[in-house]
């Protein structure tokens, strides 16, 4: 069991919590393999809209937005093992049934095992930066893969990024006017669980505040 994160408690991912091992086994080309991840829900709860966090750090943002929405389904993928165990671990404890939070690369996940035209909204706040120029090549979002996200996106269904990283905006901003055929831009719009004063209100947020680091956003609605 993880302690770490936790201050002595131990962390219980349980039905939140989902690894490769819950996914199917790979087939020969991404088609193939891909599935409807709704399918982790009761047939009764299906219908719901289901939207997707990159990146979930603590959960904060799913604990918060689920808790406040809970007709929609979410799916939180985080990559950092104690995180995700965190981050499963609150979501259990609260019970919060309408969310599961996948330990992976979400470029994997999403490439490999998403259903087209499955997502009605993908957030991703405050990614890695990778600010020195030789590991620019890591960052999450680049052209190709926002034509991934384009093609798991529901019809209008929207992107939604927040960084504190003046460069990496600049790339965003660049990698997004690549995909102009793709989606229109708009100006990033709170969700409903932000908090007065707040943008999104996830951990990095809060931190970067008391740094007093300036937030830029954008929203990509797909065309
Ligand atoms: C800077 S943190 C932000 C966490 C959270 N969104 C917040 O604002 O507090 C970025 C998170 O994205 C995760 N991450 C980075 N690349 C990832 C990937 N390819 N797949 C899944 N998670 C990833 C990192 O492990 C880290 O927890």
């Amino acid at each position: 069991m993880s302690l770490s994160l936790s201050h002595g408690k131990p962390l219980e991912p349980g039905w939140a919590g989902l690894n490769l091992s819950d996914f199917p086994p790979l087939g020969q080309s991404p088609a193939e393999t891909r599935f409807d991840l709704r399918t982790w829900w009761p047939e009764t709860e299906r219908d719901r809209p289901i939207e997707l966090e990159i990146g979930s750090g603590k959960g904060t943002f799913l604990v918060q937005q689920a808790s406040q929405l809970p007709d929609v389904n979410y799916v939180g993928i985080e990559y950092a093992h104690a995180f995700w165990r965190y981050a499963a671990d609150r979501i259990r404890r609260r019970n919060l049934t309408n969310v599961r939070m996948v330990h992976a690369d979400a470029k994997t996940i999403v490439t490999w095992y998403c259903a087209d035209e499955l997502f009605r909204q993908v957030h991703v706040y405050f990614a890695d930066p990778w600010p020195k120029k030789r590991h620019n090549k890591r960052r999450m979002i680049q052209a190709d893969f926002l034509a991934e996200l384009h093609r798991v996106l529901e019809p209008e269904g929207m992107v939604r990024i927040v960084t504190d990283h003046d460069d990496y905006f600049a790339w965003i901003e660049d990698h997004v006017a690549q995909c102009s055929h793709l989606f229109d831009r708009g100006d990033f719009e709170r969700p409903a669980s932000a908090a007065e004063g707040e943008v999104v209100g996830t951990n990095f947020e809060r931190k970067y505040r008391r740094e007093g680091r300036p937030f830029h956003g954008l929203t990509l609605r797909k065309r």
